[in-house]
This record gives structure tokens, sequence and C-alpha cells, in this order.
């Protein structure tokens, strides 16, 4: 009989984490709101309090509570997107109604509405203003996806702390990141905000997002509080089409989908955001399930929520609520403190006729505005409400955090081909290089998904980078060739300040595709630049198919057969069809949206300044049609024709998840398991050495899997539970360790509704992608 697990959290000891002042945590398993049994666990570990002075901060927010009026109570659940000066937001800040804007990082205006709230409101309530940074401000790091790639959670946490530094400048206080969704088809275009298909891996970039955002203490005046979201199951829509629903079972749930969230929560993140997405029939934005069973009851969450932008509203457009009224009602029930509203008004009409009708007491009213009230005292925001504007440039523009965002940029970019070593090039071998392609000269579309608050101007264009890396001897003549355009534009295409060139008509897309051909044939080296626009991924940005967009292949190939040197390098936030490309362009990297500091990233790439390191984060399908598709699947019916499941190609990966090369070569050896068998409360390591069998310098991602042979439930042939990046030197050799224990072993099993640590015998692979064969076994004793 094997031991059951009797705790409802997504699996580990070291994780069922509450706040030590609250004691101890009722923890209730619950499947799909089914109360199985109770059971009082004891808190083991005590989250880094986020706040500095628990005590006072609730005296002031109980005092605050005492006098304000119920209109004000419920004024404080209520955000709105502020676009352009308004005196009816000017009118809702005076009469105390709202308890947060979104959306503006101007800082003259973020304090004229501060002055309002905190000179002319009823108590002075100084309001949260939010903005999506959720990869960088003014300065803009690579996308999220492209950061996972990085596999280095430490270069994530500095370019969180470098954003929140700028947010906090201009006066935002709140991001609305880190966004946590697993996304496992890649026809989702919000696969690019995310890390990608893993759990242990999504979890690692998910906490140190929230520790770079939020640092030590809410109340550092350089940090901002995060807003873990999409919460959740968001990255489960059908078909990869967003908004549409999820239909994930319980154990997909635990084991995947809430990893990464409950990682942020024990990290100590401030908010969350519930979802758009229609869960198992149940809107996320009215789960009860979701927003207070899993995550206050069970994960001991004490810090507010926050619908999506007109979510509350979406209640009744999914055919979940009777009418808006109802839909507030519902959502407030399920645990959704704030609305955020772009044009709904649910919360600021629904509540206060619940109120009034005796559905909401006067105590769970309080209840939900006090998370909210001891944020903002928490964050010293009742004292320092306003910026100064006149340091806003000098931190903005600081020259490291340009530094950092191109190291971020070498850190993650992926180089997927390199025959015959044409990586790195050297200088000296070039005299005229052309960059081709609809990105040579691009600034916004290097910028990526959530770039608002940036200035495109700031950005190196990939031509730039070269040209000031090379020098004035080396010609660098650019073409763009192709001209994309997404099909049914995006809003994000109306709020973008990309520049909006005129649509060429054929004649002019005929000549512009042999200019840049010409261009090629004239130089010695062809570096073709394909991929996505700006707006191509991202919130309403699905794809039916993985296909380059425009006639790019058709570019690609005409630079292929000038039988020059071609490098490609793609900007995208997601994997794209490149079976072609992987056969005929001898080197390829992948820089996803690299941020403002591309340019000179992609240049040192390219040129030996920088040597690629980075992981895939998805396993790359070869096309749409093989989505959803990664490498945690169950083991089948007949693995030996894994590869074989259609008839008309094969339906393993183009490439595997946890892939990458190097400029350096390596091996990794001798795996060690330093027992044999362990008991269910016990550690085995797993090591092994990594070599540089080569002359250069480079970065390895040494990465650990395991799968378990048999128990409980059916598990994923291979499931990643270990990784280092180590930097080494050239023929150095280091030995990376991995201890796993419970946290690693134990899991949701829908056979039995629970957690489950089962006695098996386990397999563990050390090696540089999820395809490793360095193998060793251990066994959990009964
Ligand atoms: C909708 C998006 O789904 C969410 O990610 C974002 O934070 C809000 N809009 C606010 O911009």
């Amino acid at each position: 009989m094997e031991e059951k697990w009797k705790h409802a959290s997504t699996g580990c000891l070291r994780r069922w984490v509450a706040n030590v002042a609250f004691g101890t945590l009722l923890a209730i398993s619950l499947q799909s709101g089914t109360k199985l049994f109770a059971q009082v666990i004891q808190v083991e570990h005590q989250v880094p309090a986020p706040f500095t002075n628990r005590g006072a901060i609730q005296h002031k927010v109980d005092d605050l509570l005492k006098v304000m009026t119920t209109e004000e109570k419920i004024g404080q659940l209520n955000q709105v997107f502020f676009f352009a000066p308004s005196s009816s937001i000017d009118e809702r800040i005076r009469k105390g109604e709202l308890g947060s804007i979104l959306f503006t990082t101007d800082p003259a205006q973020i304090n004229r509405m501060q002055r309002i709230a905190v000179n002319e409101s009823p108590h002075h309530i100084p309001l949260l203003i939010g903005f999506d940074v959720v990869h960088g401000l003014r300065t803009i790091f690579p996308v999220p996806i492209a950061m996972a790639a990085s596999w280095d959670p430490s270069v994530e946490e500095n370019a969180q702390r470098i954003a929140a530094s700028e947010a906090r400048a201009v006066g935002v206080d709140w991001t609305f990141a880190p966004m946590v969704d697993i996304a496992r088809d890649a026809r989702w275009g919000r696969i690019v905000e995310g890390a990608g298909e893993d759990p242990f891996l999504g979890s690692a970039m998910a906490r140190a997002q929230v520790r770079g955002f939020q640092g030590e203490h809410l109340d550092a005046p350089d940090h901002l509080i995060a807003c873990v979201k999409h919460f959740a199951g968001y990255g489960a829509a059908e078909g990869g089409r967003d908004y549409d629903d999820a239909n994930v079972s319980d154990a997909q749930m635990w084991n995947v989908y809430l990893a990464p969230f409950h990682a942020a929560v024990d990290a100590g993140v401030q908010t969350v955001m519930s979802a758009y997405v229609d869960l198992n029939d149940v809107p996320a934005t009215g789960n009860h399930w979701l927003l207070h069973d899993v995550l206050r009851d069970t994960w001991g969450f004490k810090g507010f929520v926050v619908s999506d932008a007109d979510a509350v509203k979406g209640l009744k457009v999914h055919g979940f609520t009777r009418d808006l009224p109802d839909a507030a009602l519902r959502a407030f029930d399920a645990g959704v403190n704030m609305e955020m509203a772009v044009g709904s008004t649910a919360y600021s009409t629904g509540i206060i006729e619940a109120v009034r009708a005796g559905q909401i007491p006067g105590r769970a009213l309080d209840d939900a505005v006090r998370p909210i009230l001891e944020t903002k005292a928490a964050m010293g925001l009742f004292e320092h409400p306003f910026v100064e504007e006149s340091r806003v440039e000098s931190i903005t523009r600081d020259p490291a955090h340009l530094e950092a965002a191109r190291i971020a940029a070498e850190k993650s970019s992926v180089l997927l081909r390199n025959e015959g070593g044409l990586l790195p090039l050297r200088a000296e071998a070039y005299k005229r290089i052309a960059v081709i392609g609809a990105f040579a000269e691009s600034r916004a579309d290097l910028l990526g998904s959530w770039s608002l608050g940036a200035n495109p101007s700031d950005t190196v264009t990939i031509a730039e980078g070269i040209r000031r890396k090379l020098g004035s001897g080396i010609s660098v003549e650019t073409a763009p060739g192709v001209q994309l355009e997404r099909k049914f534009p995006s809003p994000f295409d109306m709020l973008s300040k990309a520049p909006k060139d005129p649509k060429w008509s054929d004649a002019q897309a005929k000549e512009e595709f042999e200019r840049a051909i010409k261009t090629a044939n004239s130089a010695d080296l062809v570096v073709v630049t394909l991929g996505e626009l700006q707006s191509m991924s991202g919130e309403a940005a699905s794809v039916s198919s993985l296909q380059l967009a425009g006639n790019q292949e058709e570019l690609l190939e005409a630079a292929v057969a000038t039988g020059k040197p071609v490098v490609l390098v793609l900007i995208n936030g997601r994997p794209l069809d490149i079976r072609w490309a992987l056969e005929h362009s001898p080197a390829i990297l992948e820089a996803w949206f690299p941020g403002t500091q591309g340019g000179p990233a992609i240049a040192n790439l390219l040129f030996g300044g920088a040597t690629p390191g980075g992981k895939l984060p998805f396993t790359w399908p070869r096309d749409a049609g093989q989505e959803p598709l990664y490498y945690a699947h169950n083991t089948t019916h007949s693995p030996a024709t894994q590869s074989k499941r259609y008839w008309n190609q094969e339906s393993t990966p183009l490439l595997p998840f946890g892939y990458g090369l190097s400029y350096a070569k390596f091996s990794i050896s001798n795996l060690r398991i330093d027992k044999a068998e362990i008991k269910k409360d016990e550690m085995v390591k797993v090591s092994a050495d990594v070599e540089n069998l080569s002359d250069v310098s480079g970065d390895e991602v040494a990465q650990l899997y395991i799968h378990q042979q048999s128990g409980s439930a059916s598990r994923p042939v291979r499931e990643l539970k270990g990784f280092e990046r180590i930097r080494l030197k050239p023929h150095e050799k280091k030995t990376v360790q991995f201890s796993v224990g419970k946290d690693e072993l134990s899991y949701w099993a829908s056979s039995i509704h629970n957690w489950v640590l089962d006695s098996a015998i386990f397999d563990a692979w050390v090696g540089e992608d999820s395809t490793a064969s360095l193998h060793g076994t251990f066994t959990v004793a009964p």
C-alpha cells in the first residue's frame, strides 16, 4: 500500500508554506469544487514577510475601515484604464470611487491623479497605479519566453529588478506580471509572454520574477508589487485559440498548470489576476474553487485578486451569470477583490446593489477591501504617493540598464544550427555584408509584445548593431525584401508606436524582393532576418499555421541560392515552421524579440563577442498539425512507434525541449546517484561531470530528467527536475549536482484525487536536452 500524501498543494512540504503569523493552515483537498477531506497541517516554513511592520499596517487599515463609507470601500475595488486625461476619472478619484488606475506611464499624469486622491478624496487614500511591465518599462528586455530560454533565473530576476526601478520612477507601483501560464500549443499567441511548456522551469522563472519585481519588502521605493497571471488554465485554450475555453484534468491542473502559480505565491507575490478562460465550465473569474479553495485556503495567499480586464463582465458573456450585477456578486463571492474595467461597470454598480440587498455582508466587504488598503500601506504609498519627475530621465536612461538588457538578450538566444562552424563569423573575412528581411532595420518589432511604455527609437537595430560592432571599414547594406502584415489587426496594432508604413503595391513588392536579392548577391555574407512582427505574437495573436508569414521563406530560399554564406536570425515569440531553413541555412540563431539592445546583442553573438548558450523552453514542432506537442507526455501504448503517429510525416518534434547549441563543445558524463534506494523522507543526489572539449569558453545547461516506472497513476516519459547553467573555460570540467526528494517526486494522482509519493523505481537522466541518454536509476522504498 503506497503512502498517500494527504495534503492539498502542488506537491511538496517546502511549498506548504503560509505566513507563520497565521499559525496553522487548513489544507482542504478539493477536486473541482468537491471537498474530499480536510486536515490541519502544521506550517513548516515561513515566507519572508513582505510587510515590514504588519501590526502597524493592520492597525492603520482597521482605523480606516471604521471611518470609510460603504461607497468608498466599494471604490477601492474598482480599477479603470487611463488612456487620456478625463474629467470623469478625476471626479471618480475625488469622490473616492477608484482604488486603482492602469495603463499610463506618464509621471506628470500619475502625480496629478495622486494629488487628487490624497488631497481631495474623503480619506486621502492614494491610488495604486498599474501597468503591464512584463519585460521592461523604458529599457525593454527580451520577451519572457526568451528569458526562460536563458535557463538562468538570475538573469530574469535582475531584469525585473531593473524594470521595477524604472516603473517606480514614473509612478507605476503595480505590474501585471509575471505571466506564468504553461503553454503547450504554439498556436496560442501568448506563449511569448510565459516561460513555455514546463512547470519546473516555469516555477523557477516565476519565483525569480516575483523576487525581482518585489524585492525583499513591499516598502522598497525602487520595487513594485507583482501580479501573477492569468489564474488559471488560460494557456490550455482549445485549439490554441486565445480566449477559448479550456478543459483540463485535475491531475494536469495540479501537476502542470497550477505549479508556477503556487511557486509565485510561495515567493510572496502580492496580487493575482483571474483569467478570461472558461475552465472546465466554470469561468476562472467566477471560479470559487480556484480563487478561494486553492489560492487562499490551500496555499494561504494573503494578498488580493484583480480580474483581467472586463473579465467580470465576461461572466455574463460566458453565459455563467444572469446579468452584470449577478456577475459582480459571483466574482466577489468567488474571491475577486478588484475589478479591472475597460468598459465594465459590474463592480461600480453591482456591488452596492448586493450590499443593499444583504447579499454581501459588511464584514465580507471589509475583508475584500482590507488587503488592498494593506498593500497600499505596506508600500508606503500613504507617506510617499508622488514621484520626482526630474529623476525619471536619469533612472530610465541608466546605461547600466542597457548593458543588462544586452546581456539578457545574449543569454537568451539559442543557436539552432551551425553547420561547419560558420558561426562565430570572423569580421576580417568580410568586406560587404547584406542584412535583409523585415527585421534588418526594424525597431518596434525587436521589442516584442509588452513594450507600450518604451520608445521604439531607443532600439538599436540589427543592422546598426552590426555596423557599431564592425566599424566603418566594412559596408553593411540593408533591404527588407518583404513587407509583413497581420490579416486581422489587433488592438495592439493601434496602441503600438511602430511606424505604420504604407502598404506596398504588387510592383513595389516585386521590386523590393529583387533589390534584397541584389543586395545579397553583391555581398560576401548574407544575414537574413525572418520572423514575426511585434503584434504577431501576444494577446489575440493566435495562428492556425506556424508557417513564416508572407513570402519570407522565398526570401530565404533566394538568399541561399546566391551561394553566399547565409546566417538566419529569427525574431519571433513562438516556434515557427523552419523545416526548410533547418536543412538549407547553415547557421540559425533564435534571437526572439530581444528588446532595446537586440542589435548589439545579435552582433556580438554573430561575431564572437558572446557565445549563445540558451536552450529551448518548449518542444519545437515540425508544423502546427502536431500541436499540442510537449516532451512530458505520458508513456504511450507503443513507445517504439512514437515517431510514426502520423502516416504522412514524422510525429516527433523538429527540435526537442531543452535543445540549444554553443560555439563550444561539451560532453556530459559519469552519472552518479549517491543512493540506490531512499526512504520517502530522504533525498537522493544525482551528479554528473560537464566538460568543455573545445578551445572557446561557453555555457552549458545541464538538465536532470526523471521518470517514475510505475505507481498510482501513469507518469510522463520524462520530467525536468533540475537544471543548472554553468560557464566553462576551454577544456574546463565541472560537476553538477541535483538533489531529488519529496518535492520532485510527489505528484497529484487522478486515480486517488490526491497527492502521492509512490514507492517505485525511478529513471534519471542528465544531459544537454530532454533527449539526454546518460542514465541511472534509484528506488523509493515502501
Ligand atoms: C488583458 C490581458 O489579458 C492582461 O494580461 C493584461 O494585464 C490586461 N489586459 C491589462 O493590460
